[in-house]
């Protein structure tokens, strides 16, 4: 069964922009991409969307849906009334390069900070041993599909674009997590954490672990966790010679 839809999406570039009001057809079954490329197709040829799986692995086609980050080939138009005005904004914590497509670059930056995976230097490969728990820790962690809207939804950089010098947002400070929690790195991520990844800044609010369409509790799997060895007083090893010998 087909219907008209309403939409409304933000079409401009850095110099500004606007919402443009469309009426578009839909079909049983489509996701708000499919509605996107109808109006490629019929009344916006030059209108910017990136794209590239359309089935949830990719993460390009991040956005916002009624100001709700999300994936536009992820989420079906039977999720909405037929009546309902749908407004299709670009991702507002980054820069907008034209229409629905932004500079995600911020995130590349970030990525690059964090120093590589680091295992004992007189370990050599086939010598690597892991627990199975160790395994599928790291396993939650790494069906992120760089999507980037747990990112775009952080409140410390969302309005804020003076943090993103000293944040590397919700993404980055789990991969800093998940590197602590391996048991064969070796590197110091608890004071870069701290102190040059801004792990400080989050309050735990958890409003990127609401949006990420992979499902990972970046809060409470990464992000406390890792706030939970920053904290922890024997990593001081002042403090912890200290509680050593006041206990005696
Ligand atoms: Fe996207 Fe989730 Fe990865 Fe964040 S953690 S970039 S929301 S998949
Ligand atoms: Fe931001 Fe997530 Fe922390 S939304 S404040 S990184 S819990
Ligand atoms: Fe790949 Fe949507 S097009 S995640």
């Amino acid at each position: 069964m087909s219907y008209k839809a309403s939409f409304r999406v933000w079409r401009g570039d850095s110099a500004g922009g606007g919402l443009q009001d469309f009426t578009v057809e839909v079909n049983e079954g489509e996701v708000v991409l499919d509605i996107i490329h109808r109006l490629q197709a019929t009344q916006a040829s030059d209108l910017a969307v990136r794209w590239n799986c359309k089935a949830g692995k990719c993460g390009s086609c991040s956005a916002e849906i009624n100001g709700r980050p999300r994936l536009l080939c992820m989420t079906r138009m039977s999720v909405f009334d037929e009546d309902e005005v749908i407004t299709v904004t670009p991702m507002r914590t980054f820069p907008v390069i034209r229409d629905l497509v932004t500079d995600v670059s911020y995130n590349y930056t970030k990525a690059r900070e964090i120093p590589a995976f680091t295992p004992p230097a007189d370990l050599k490969p086939g010598e690597y041993r892991m627990k199975q728990v160790d395994v599928e820790r790291s396993q939650e962690f790494r069906k992120c599909i760089e999507c980037y809207l747990c990112q775009n939804t952080c409140h410390v950089i969302r309005d804020h674009d003076e943090n993103k010098e000293n944040f590397a947002g919700p993404r980055y400070l789990m991969r800093i997590a998940e590197l602590e929690m391996h048991p064969l790195d070796v590197a110091d991520r608890r004071h870069a954490a701290q102190d040059e990844h801004g792990l400080g800044y989050c309050n735990i609010t958890k409003c990127c672990t609401e949006v990420c369409p992979e499902g990972i509790h970046i809060t409470d799997n990464a992000l406390i966790p890792m706030k939970e060895r920053v904290a922890d007083r024997r990593y001081d090893p002042v403090v912890w010679l200290g509680s050593k010998i006041f206990r005696r």
